[in-house]
């Protein structure tokens, strides 16, 4: 655990104020190693800015005591310490002009003394106000909330107003989040390694706890809280059933105290095979009476270990787990058993929707809404299902998954994959913002115009009881907590939207570019284009119109269309049908009608080869290489030109990052800067590659003003992503 900086206590975190003001004073671009994410509260920068705000702001003022309102204290301090470039006092004794108010109508007399309980009611739980008013007849800014968390989330947004260099005059802030899970799942192995990671090992010290408390986890928990997120599963779907053995119980137990006050729950994964893995059963059956009953003492074991323990995330059947299907019962009847054992503790099932059964289908994309949607209102009320965003599997553009809105009675929890496992792992830069908010502001048409998948997400199209969001994890052990600099505003990005699926992904990058790079009005603009505009970049040199899954099946990394021997349904090749008349997979009534799953007129648009958006064209049609587009270009010539311009993209960020040199610290810019040089080498390896094999199928040249391919096919096909520890899989031939 070396290296790691210890959590601050109340008064490590005036010390640190000052410290933070001799440095951030000094030397304005102070090496930074990334551990700060975005909350480094840095000096403002902007000089009438900081005036105002030191005249605004001048006393910190927290009433009451609990665990999370020494957090609170903690984070102003520090916060406001470190933007302010001075020391705040913090004594509640008398109250001054500029004091920040911060609490609960429960926690604070002064609070509670305000004109603001009507106001307090319609936030809920976990929501707050941030008001700009006179207390005691002098100027204050209050922050309240009706529970210790919301005043907690309160907090950070203050700081977040003074990290973006936003006016506090006329404050008046009203936030409440529009989804209730706002969860993180962790790919996590008990041995510390990380399925899909890329930024070095688990965070969770298993072998040392719950002995050893690693204070990394509250750093982690304080990050989280810092954008509302409030659930956690620690560990992977395919984790052993270890875990929920009675020493693993009491580890957990130890991590779900640690980040407890910070308002988050944690949730376990539960192998369906565990019975028999670690219960000694005979059987995993879930109409079995042994097996309902001993979930039944496990579940209560768990709750002894852990009093708000949040619930299981399960996955039956995939990737050689055992599950209902294994004994001929459905989804429902699986998620039910472990339902049963958790209603009598306020627990949730979360059921993940991910299929990989041993049969090939004839179109994978579609079995999720195929196995699932005839199964709405058989869940209990405390099971959520999980789906990804798209019908298959995190590719850099797939449709919305069209289960979302079709399920009325089932709450559905959307999983976006934070951890970049199709997307260039932790080297490429893909703000993955624009990716969720493509798929939020989708419109399913299940209740006529305006089903957004957000309003799916949020229980609002359905009236439903629960609702909730999932991100899976790119944190690791990494000093920089995700491998690189720009993976850390996916991370960002995710929370945010978690909390208000209806903001604009480049507001939130703004955000994160202030909160984190800088408030130089240059780097903002530079930065935040770059972001917006690298996932298109990704799809057009990876998987252009429509294209997905061309990645070799082991690593998930660089290109391999060729690939056609394996289990088919996992090859590239099943999903492009490139032959010699054309390319894509004809998912419209001639094929395999997977488009029938979509509600009109969604389905007419895709179904139809004139409507259907380009970018979604090969997922949906195949088509000839030389039928022309919207463009005016065949389907040949825009592939080419797709290839291309994602390489330019990526030329057009080198050549913007580079303009920046000097407005970043030394250590970040270069860590992007390297990157940048990574990515580059490797978008004109998937361009190249996947060009010279389409164009064995195709017989069309690459016209003469492109640079062409430096090698010949073969070549391509013989190279491998760099050897690299970090990518165990990544020499893999398919
Ligand atoms: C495996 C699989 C991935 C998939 C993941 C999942 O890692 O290879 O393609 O994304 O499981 O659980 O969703």
């Amino acid at each position: 655990m070396s290296g790691m900086r210890p959590r601050l206590t109340r008064c490590a975190g005036r010390l640190a104020a000052g410290v933070l003001l001799l440095v951030s004073a000094g030397t304005p671009l102070r090496a930074d190693d990334g551990y700060e994410l975005w909350l480094r509260y840095v000096l403002v920068s902007d000089a009438a800015r900081l005036a105002q705000y030191r005249s605004a702001i001048t006393q910190i003022v927290v009433e009451g005591d609990s665990p999370t309102l020494d957090l609170v204290r903690d984070e102003l301090t520090r916060g406001l310490g470190g933007l302010l470039g001075r020391e705040l006092p913090t004594s509640a004794r008398s109250v001054h002009a500029g004091a920040v108010i911060v609490g609960t109508r429960a926690s604070s007399p002064l609070v509670a003394a305000l004109p603001l309980a009507a106001q307090l009611r319609a936030v809920g739980r976990e929501g707050f106000l941030i008001r700009a008013m006179r207390v005691h007849d002098k100027p204050a800014i209050v922050i309240a909330g009706n529970s210790d968390v919301g005043v907690l989330y309160g907090a950070f947004a203050l700081l977040r107003q003074l990290q973006t260099q936003r006016p506090l005059k006329g404050l008046a802030i009203t936030s409440a989040p529009r989804v209730q899970l706002r969860m993180l799942d962790h790919w996590d192995n008990l041995d510390r390694s990380v399925d899909r990671g890329y930024a070095g090992g688990s965070i969770w010290s298993w072998a040392e706890l719950p002995g050893t408390v690693s204070p990394r986890y509250a750093d982690y928990a304080r990050a989280n809280a810092s954008l509302g997120i409030n659930a956690v599963v620690v560990t992977g779907p395919n984790v052993n059933a270890r875990v929920l053995t009675p020493e693993y119980l009491r580890k957990a137990g130890a991590i779900a105290d640690a980040l407890r006050p910070f308002g988050i729950r944690i949730f376990l994964t539960a192998r369906f095979g565990a019975p028999i893995e670690i219960g000694g059963l005979a059987t995993a059956d879930p109409l079995d009476p042994v097996v309902r009953q001993w979930w039944r003492h496990k579940v209560d074991e768990v709750y002894a270990a852990i009093p708000d323990f949040g619930g299981f995330l399960v996955q039956g059947n995939a990737e050689g787990q055992p599950g209902p299907e294994t004994y001929r019962r459905t989804h429902a009847d699986g998620a039910n058993l472990l339902a049963d054992a958790l209603v009598p503790h306020g627990g949730l099932v979360l059921w993940r929707a991910y299929i990989s059964s041993d049969r090939t289908s004839p179109d994978r994309v579609r079995e999720i809404y195929d196995e699932l949607v005839p199964l709405d209102g058989d869940f209990r009320r405390n099971v959520m299902v999980q789906v990804k965003n798209g019908p298959l599997d995190f590719q850099p553009r797939e449709p919305f998954n069209p289960v979302l809105g079709a399920m009325p009675r089932t709450p559905l929890l959307l999983e976006f994959q934070l951890t970049k496992e199709y997307l260039g792992n932790d080297t490429h830069l893909v703000y993955l913002g624009t990716l969720m908010e493509e798929v939020l502001h989708a419109d399913t048409f299940r209740k006529g115009k305006g089903s957004t998948v957000a309003r799916v997400v949020d229980g609002s199209l359905h009236g439903s009881a629960r609702s909730g969001m999932a991100g899976v994890a790119n944190i690791g052990s990494d000093r920089n907590w995700t491998g690189s600099i720009f993976d850390q505003a996916n991370w960002y990005a995710f929370g945010r939207l978690a909390w208000d699926p209806t903001l604009s992904s480049g507001v939130v990058a703004e955000d994160w570019v202030r909160s984190t790079l800088s408030n130089d009005s240059t780097v903002v603009a530079t930065v935040r284009a770059m972001m917006m505009a690298s996932r298109e970049a990704a799809v057009s040199y990876m998987t252009p119109l429509g294209l997905t899954s061309m990645t070799a099946a082991s690593n998930h990394y660089g290109p391999a269309p060729w690939v056609t021997n394996g289990r088919p349904d996992w090859t590239p090749a099943y999903y492009h049908r490139a032959d010699a008349t054309g390319i894509g997979f004809d998912r419209t009534a001639t094929g395999s009608n997977a488009v029938e799953q979509y509600a009109e007129p969604i389905r007419a648009r895709y179904g139809n080869r004139e409507n259907v958006p380009d970018s979604l064209l090969l997922w949906f049609h195949h088509v000839g290489w030389r039928e022309r587009l919207s463009t005016g270009r065949t389907v040949w010539d825009e592939l080419v030109s797709r290839y291309y311009a994602g390489v330019d993209s990526v030329h057009a960020m080198q050549r913007a990052w580079s303009t920046l040199a000097g407005k970043i610290d030394e250590e970040r810019f270069r860590q992007v800067q390297g990157a940048l040089a990574i990515q580059e080498r490797e978008a004109r390896w998937w361009r190249d590659a996947s060009l010279r094999y389409f164009q064995t199928q195709s017989r069309l040249p690459i016209p003469s003003h492109y640079e062409q391919p430096a090698r010949p096919l073969d070549f391509y096909m013989r190279l491998r992503c760099p050897a690299d520890p970090r990518r165990p899989r990544c020499d893999a031939v398919r």
